[in-house]
C-alpha cells in the first residue's frame, strides 16, 4: 500500500475524513502525539488499528470526540457522571482521557472486552476537523508500531507505519510530546492511570481526592492485573540499555564521565551540556518540564536511529507536574532501573 502524506488544509483533511468514513486508517496530528485513526463504530476498521500496530487485543484504545454532545449522540457513554462534567469544562478540548462505563454503541473491539470505554476531545485543530468531516467518533491510538516510543511528528509515523496505511496527515509537531493524562471516573475517588499535559495538581485542583494508580511509578507485580492495560507492557523502550541515574549535579557528572564511552549515550538537561563528555541529548532546561515531555520521545527515537549507542544513562527529572509524565515514560524505557548515586 502507497501511503501519502497529506496536507493540514480543509480540502486534504475532508480526503482523510473520506477514508475513515469508508472503513481505513488516517495517522493524524493531535496536541499529544500522532494517533491512529478510524471509525470507533466499524470493528473491522478497528481491528485493522491492531494489525497495523501489532498490538495485543487486550489493549483497548481511545475514542476522539470534536463535540461533548456526541457522547451522548452516538452512545458512547452509559451515563456522563458528574466528575466528567467538571473536567470536561475545565480541560476539554485538551490532553485529558476519560473513562467511564461504555454506551451501547462502543463495540467490543475497542473496549477489549471491558465495560468501560476512554474518550477523548483533542484540542488540535486538525484532529477536530477530522473527527467533524467524517462525522463520526474516530478510535486512535499512538500512531507507532507496539513497543517503540509514541510519534510526535509525521516523520515519525512514516518510518513505523509507511506502507501499512493509506493516509497520514502532517500537522507538524506535536505540542505537548507525551500521551494525554487519562483518568477513571468509574471509582471513587477517580483514579490517574497515566500522567500526561493535565497534571495530577490541577485534577486535584478540580476534583478534590484524586488516586494514583501504582502502575504509574512502580512495576507492576508479577500477576496483578493492570488497571489499564497498556501500563503493563514495558512502552517506549529502545534498544539501548537505559539506566535512570538519580543524584545531584556532581554525582551526575562523575559517574557518566567515569563511565564515558563512544558506546554511550546520556540524556539530561540542557544546564548540564558543558560538564558531561562525549555523547549527549538534551531534553531542555532542568526546570521546565513541559519542554523535557515536548522532547522525550524524539529523543528516544534518535538514540534508537543509532545503533552503536548500547548504553544510555538518562537524569532523572523532577516528578512535579508534568514531570511526572516524563519520568513515568522514562522509567519504562528504563525498564524500571533507577540508580541512586548516593548509595554507591
Ligand atoms: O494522547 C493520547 O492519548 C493519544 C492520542 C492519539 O490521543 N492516544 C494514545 O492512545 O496514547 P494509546 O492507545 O497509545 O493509549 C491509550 C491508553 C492505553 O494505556 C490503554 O490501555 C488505556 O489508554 N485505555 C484505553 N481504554 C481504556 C479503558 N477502558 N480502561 C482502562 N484503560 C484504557
Ligand atoms: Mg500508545
Amino acid at each position: 500500500m502507497n501511503t501519502v502524506l497529506l496536507k493540514d488544509t480543509d480540502e486534504d483533511i475532508k480526503k482523510a475524513a473520506e477514508i475513515i468514513k469508508n472503513g481505513g486508517l488516517v495517522g493524524m496530528p493531535t496536541e499529544t502525539v500522532y494517533g491512529l485513526g478510524a471509525n470507533a463504530l466499524n470493528p473491522k476498521a478497528v481491528l485493522d488499528i491492531f494489525k497495523a500496530k501489532g498490538r495485543p487485543a487486550d489493549n483497548p484504545l481511545i475514542v476522539h470526540i470534536s463535540d461533548v454532545s456526541q457522547i451522548e449522540k452516538f452512545s458512547l457513554a452509559e451515563e456522563i457522571p458528574e466528575y466528567a462534567k467538571i473536567l470536561a469544562e475545565k480541560f476539554w478540548p485538551g490532553p485529558l482521557t476519560m473513562i467511564v462505563k461504555k454506551g451501547k454503541a462502543v463495540p467490543d473491539e475497542v473496549s477489549a472486552g471491558l465495560d468501560t470505554v476512554a474518550l477523548r476531545f483533542p484540542s488540535h485543530p486538525v484532529a477536530q476537523k477530522l473527527i467533524s468531516f467524517a462525522g463520526l467518533p474516530v478510535a486512535a491510538p499512538s500512531a507507532n508500531l507496539s513497543g517503540s516510543p509514541s510519534p510526535t511528528t509525521p516523520q515519525h509515523v512514516m518510518r513505523d507505519l509507511k506502507g501499512k496505511i493509506p493516509a497520514i496527515i502532517d500537522g507538524g509537531i506535536c505540542n505537548v510530546g507525551l500521551e494525554s493524562t487519562v483518568i477513571t471516573l468509574t471509582e471513587n475517588p477517580p483514579r490517574l492511570l497515566r500522567p500526561g499535559g493535565i497534571t495530577l495538581e490541577q485534577l486535584r485542583d478540580a476534583l478534590g481526592e484524586v488516586a494514583l494508580d501504582d502502575a504509574v511509578l512502580h512495576k507492576l507485580k508479577e500477576g496483578r492485573r493492570a488497571a489499564s492495560p497498556g501500563m503493563k507492557y514495558k512502552h517506549y523502550a529502545p534498544k539501548a540499555n537505559v539506566t535512570i541515574l538519580k543524584g545531584g549535579n556532581r554525582d551526575f557528572y562523575d559517574f557518566v564521565n567515569a563511565n564515558s564511552h563512544s558506546n554511550r549515550a546520556v540524556i539530561c538537561y540542557d544546564e548540564d551540556a558543558p560538564f558531561i563528555k562525549g555523547n549527549k541529548f538534551l531534553l531542555g532546561s532542568k526546570s521546565d518540564s513541559a519542554q523535557q515531555a515536548h522532547r522525550l520521545f524524539d529523543v528516544l527515537r534518535q538514540i534508537d536511529l543509532n545503533p552503536e549507542i548500547t548504553a544510555v544513562y538518562a537524569r532523572c527529572p523532577d516528578i512535579n507536574g508534568v514531570g511526572l509524565a516524563v519520568y513515568n515514560r522514562l522509567i519504562r524505557a528504563a525498564g524500571f532501573e533507577v540508580k541512586d548515586l548516593a548509595e554507591i
